[in-house]
């Protein structure tokens, strides 16, 4: 596999590009707005610039692998030389099932296309394409150049063979893979979103306040970023419909999503990406403040 396509080029798209480009392949990067993909262009060259500021990347390699990403805002152009599509598209069923629809009518026949989805059934995208076998779920963690896992998902048609060769490509690209099938919230967010849901649950019920919960599992359970603070850093929308995904896939109350995080993302506090969600953020500040709705 050379010839690697990452459809959509936000946060996950850019990082997944990165970590390609870094490793040698050919990349393109495909973006509805020739603005969303400059932007791209730039945070990935300036995420490089701190692996080569630590020595972990020369300034060469970093040269290398930019002139290696090329974009494209139109699908068809920047898939048909594809051998592995990687999609990193909004986390929305119709927009992905229409990707997916479309991928499989430019890609080469033998393209594998994957998705980066965090939730939604690869089953049910691999449904909507001819080629079900060779549909995957490629699961990278934010930030993708730092984190090691790739979360590989198993659709139910997905083949051995498709299964092998991306598992081995994830260890090419530095990064251990782990297999896991198809069902809601896959292992990563079947597991987190419940303690971040949990985290929310502490708060709402004033058991403690944001700082103390965070402080607990940090300290506590050596975690890099407290449950609040990681449900910032994710986006409260997007833990919320993972959540939803959980609570109906199962059917099981377990799952509900707590009544403040509903609150919040109806608001419009979405955490990092909107400037507040249980901390509020400064550009260009590294300091954790908490909210002010939640500070005592
Ligand atoms: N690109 C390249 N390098 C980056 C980077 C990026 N986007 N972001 C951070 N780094 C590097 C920094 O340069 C630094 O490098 P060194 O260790 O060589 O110095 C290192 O990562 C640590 O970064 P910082 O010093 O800026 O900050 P930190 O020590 O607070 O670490 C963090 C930041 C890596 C994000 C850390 O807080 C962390 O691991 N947090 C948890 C992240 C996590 O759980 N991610 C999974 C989220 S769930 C998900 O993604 C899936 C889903 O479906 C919801």
């Amino acid at each position: 596999m050379k010839s690697i396509s990452v459809i959509g080029s936000g946060t996950m798209g850019n990082g997944i590009a990165h970590v390609f480009a870094q490793h040698g392949y050919d990349v393109s990067l495909v973006d509805i707005k020739p603005e969303f993909l400059e932007k791209a262009l730039s945070t990935i060259s300036k995420n490089m610039d701190r692996q080569v500021a630590k020595g972990s990347l020369s300034q060469e390699d970093k040269d290398a692998a930019l002139s290696r990403v090329s974009t494209f805002t139109s699908l068809e152009e920047g898939v048909k030389h594809a051998s592995l599509v990687v999609e990193a598209a909004t986390e929305n069923m119709a927009l992905k099932l229409d990707i997916f629809r479309q991928l499989d009518q430019f890609a080469p026949a033998d393209a594998i296309l994957a998705s980066n989805t965090s939730s939604i059934s690869i089953t049910k995208i691999a449904a909507v394409t001819q080629r079900p076998t060779q549909v995957i779920g490629m699961h990278f963690m934010n930030p993708v150049p730092v984190m090691k896992l790739v979360e590989v998902i198993c659709g139910y048609a997905t083949s051995n063979e498709v299964t092998q060769r991306i598992m081995e490509l994830s260890q090419k690209l530095s990064k251990d893979p782990v297999e896991v099938n198809d069902y809601p919230g896959f292992v990563a967010n079947r597991i987190l979103m419940p303690m971040i849901n949990e985290a929310i649950y502490t708060l709402f019920e004033g058991v403690a306040g944001v700082s103390e919960i965070d402080t607990v599992m940090k300290l506590g359970m050596a975690h890099p970023m407290g449950p609040l603070q990681l449900a910032d850093f994710i986006g409260l929308d997007v833990c919320l419909s993972i959540l939803r995904v959980l609570h109906e896939g199962f059917g099981n109350p377990k799952y509900a999503p707590c009544p403040l995080l509903v609150n919040m993302v109806e608001a419009g506090y979405r955490g990092v990406k909107t400037g507040e969600g249980f901390y509020r953020y400064t550009a260009g500040s590294k300091d954790l403040v908490v909210a002010p709705r939640f500070s005592k």
